[in-house]
Formats: C-alpha cells, structure tokens, sequence
C-alpha cells in the first residue's frame, strides 16, 4: 500500500510517499480500508518531533481516518467488513489502510461523505469537548474564539453560537473572518491591525469574554488573558503560534476565573464515554443540517505534503483533507 512516511523528526519536506507492507489485523482490532484522512496541526509538531506523542520512527502521520472495515479481528464485535466508519488514531492515517482498537471506530452515516466525516473528530471533537464539558459554556455567554477560521477555531465559532453564545471571532486575516461570520460569530477581530485586548474591552463594555477558546496560544494569550470576564474560564487549546505562553495567576485570582486546559485525545485513554457522548451529539447537529465542516481543499495523498504546508502556512480555513484514489 502507499503510505506518506516520516523516517526522521525534521521539517513536513523531508515526508516521503513510499510503498509499504499492508497492516496485519490483530485480536481486538479492525482494519480500515481508508478513503479520507484529515489533517491536523497537530500533525506538523509530530513529523518535528515537537508534539506531546513521538511515534517511534518510521510513521506516518495522521490522525483521523475515514472509510470502510476491511478486515474484523479476532474477539471483536459490534463492527462488520464493510461497515462505513471514522476513527481517530495515535497517528498513521496517511496511508492507504490503518489497523484502530476496536473501541476507536464509530459508525458514520450514509448521507455523511468520506471527507466530511474525517474532518469532524478532532476540529469538532476537540470544540464540542472543550466547550461542554471543560467550560460549561451557557446560551447569552460571550465566547471569545482566537484563530477563529482554523480546523478548531472554525468548528468552535459554529459550535458556541449553536450552544446559544455570542461569539466574538479573532483571526489574521479579513477573509478568514468572512468565513467565521458565515459560521456564526457576531462580531470580528482582525488581530493584525486591530489590538485584541482593546476590542474585546470595547465589544464587551469592559466585561470581557466569559470563554476564550485558545488554539494559537503566545501574544495573543497574553492579551486574551487580560479580557477574561468575572468567573471566566479560559480554554488552552493549542500553541500553533509557536510560544507556550505562562499565566500571571493573579488574574485568575482577581476575576475568580479558571485557566482551563483540554488534551481531547487523552480522553480516549481516561475517559472514553465523554468522546463517545460528544461524537453522538455532533452527529445528531449533523444529520440536522446544524453543523456544516468546512472543506478548505482536498489533496491526493501524493500531494499530502503540500496539505501540511497549507497549515504550516496559515492559508488553511476550516479542514484540510488527504483523499485516497
Ligand atoms: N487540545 C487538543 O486536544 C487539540 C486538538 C486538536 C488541535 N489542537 C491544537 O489546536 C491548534 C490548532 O490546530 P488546527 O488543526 O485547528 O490547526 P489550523 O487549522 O492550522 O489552525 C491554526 C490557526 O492558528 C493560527 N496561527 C497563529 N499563528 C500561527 C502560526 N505561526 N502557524 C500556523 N497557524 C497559526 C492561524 O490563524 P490566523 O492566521 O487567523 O492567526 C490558524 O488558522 C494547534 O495548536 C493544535 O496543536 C489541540
């Protein structure tokens, strides 16, 4: 099978296509024959070596598959050969098949299209997770969304204004906030030209935002940080900005709000029922027509190095997606 493969930690240039043994099924697992595979920034910090998980080498990338069972291992039950699902994966999805835990896989609909079903689990998962359940957002909340037109930031922007908040979106670019308000924000912050500290101040009254949802981390966390509203809770999603930025703990003090971090594939090892809850629920938005992924671009996997440097270029809006022919 054809496989994008990382032979050593370095820069997303240096991934190469290569033909590779097909993956055995064992007991407790399934193989997918994969169809479309999303890509994550995450992806780019694992193929540096920089992310919180180090394959041991060689790996493919990829982290959200999307296709059909292949194969059903010994033992397991409640999947079938042919069964069309979407599976999250430490990492490997950049291939032409992948070997999940059984427990990984969840059925997609058939009205959901391969590449619209790899590009929920984590951009959605990872909103839907941290919104509900990490910061218990309330309809007439003002959330706060930084990098607002990213995979996450994208599916964040959609999901606060479904759960009743107004959504502020804060992105680079003004066409990255055209997108965000077709997605549902109120109000936009191009953080480029405009200070983001002064504007939320001014489009909050001077409250501030009682959810900041933050995958870009470095500056924009320390001015963000300073506009959390009285008992705010402020989301750490992600450092795609480059710097892992430190909390002065007195604001949480002086505003009563909680600094509030989510590592949502962590989930799958401590608590599985809380992804599984959450993916039934976007599923539900789904087949109500209340959520929309955005498909950027869709790349061969011949060309999936070029789909990672769309991220690392900050050009992606909403998902990226590697289709396999
Ligand atoms: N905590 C979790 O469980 C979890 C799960 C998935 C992803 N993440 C994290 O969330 C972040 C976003 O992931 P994603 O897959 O949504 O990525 P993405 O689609 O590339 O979005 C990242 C956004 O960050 C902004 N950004 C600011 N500085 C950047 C830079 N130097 N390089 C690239 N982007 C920059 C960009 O928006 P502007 O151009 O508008 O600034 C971009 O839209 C990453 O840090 C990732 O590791 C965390």
């Amino acid at each position: 099978m054809k496989a994008l493969i990382c032979r050593e930690f370095g820069p997303v240039d240096d991934l190469a296509l290569a033909e590779t043994t097909s993956p055995n099924v064992g007991a407790g697992q399934v193989k997918i024959r994969v169809r479309a595979c999303g890509v994550n920034f995450p992806d780019i910090l694992m193929v540096q070596g920089l992310y919180q998980l180090k394959p041991p080498l060689p790996f493919s990338p990829g982290m959200e598959v999307a296709g059909e069972i292949s194969e059903v291992g010994e033992g397991v039950e409640g999947l079938k050969v042919g069964q069309r699902v979407v599976s999250t994966l430490m990492w490997g999805g950049f291939a032409e098949a992948v070997v999940a835990p059984a427990a990984m896989p969840l059925p997609i609909p058939a009205a959901m299209s391969f590449e619209q079903a790899a590009a929920i689990p984590l951009a959605y998962g990872t909103a839907h997770v941290a919104l509900t359940h990490r910061a218990g957002l309330k309809p007439g909340e003002t959330l706060l969304v930084l990098g607002a037109a990213g995979g996450v930031g994208l599916a964040a922007v959609e999901l606060g204004k479904l759960l009743g908040a107004r959504v502020i979106a804060a992105a680079s670019t003004t066409k990255k906030l055209d997108l965000a308000l077709e997605y549902g924000a109120a109000d936009v912050i191009n953080y480029t030209n405009e200070s983001l500290r002064d504007r939320v101040k001014a489009l909050t009254d001077g409250r501030g935002a009682d959810v900041v949802f933050d995958p870009v981390g470095g500056d924009l966390f320390d001015q963000a940080l300073r506009r959390i509203a009285w008992e705010g809770r402020y989301l750490v999603i992600g450092f795609a900005s480059g710097r892992i930025p430190s909390a002065p703990v007195n604001i949480a003090l002086l505003k009563n709000a909680s600094i509030v971090g989510l590592f949502w594939g962590a989930y799958w090892q401590n608590n599985p029922a809380v992804i599984r809850r959450s993916f039934e629920q976007l599923m539900a938005y789904f087949a109500a027509g209340e959520i929309k992924p955005h498909i950027h671009k869709t790349f061969p996997l011949d060309d999936a190095v070029a789909a990672l440097r769309e991220l690392q270029e900050r050009r992606a809006q909403g998902k990226v997606v590697i289709r396999m022919s």
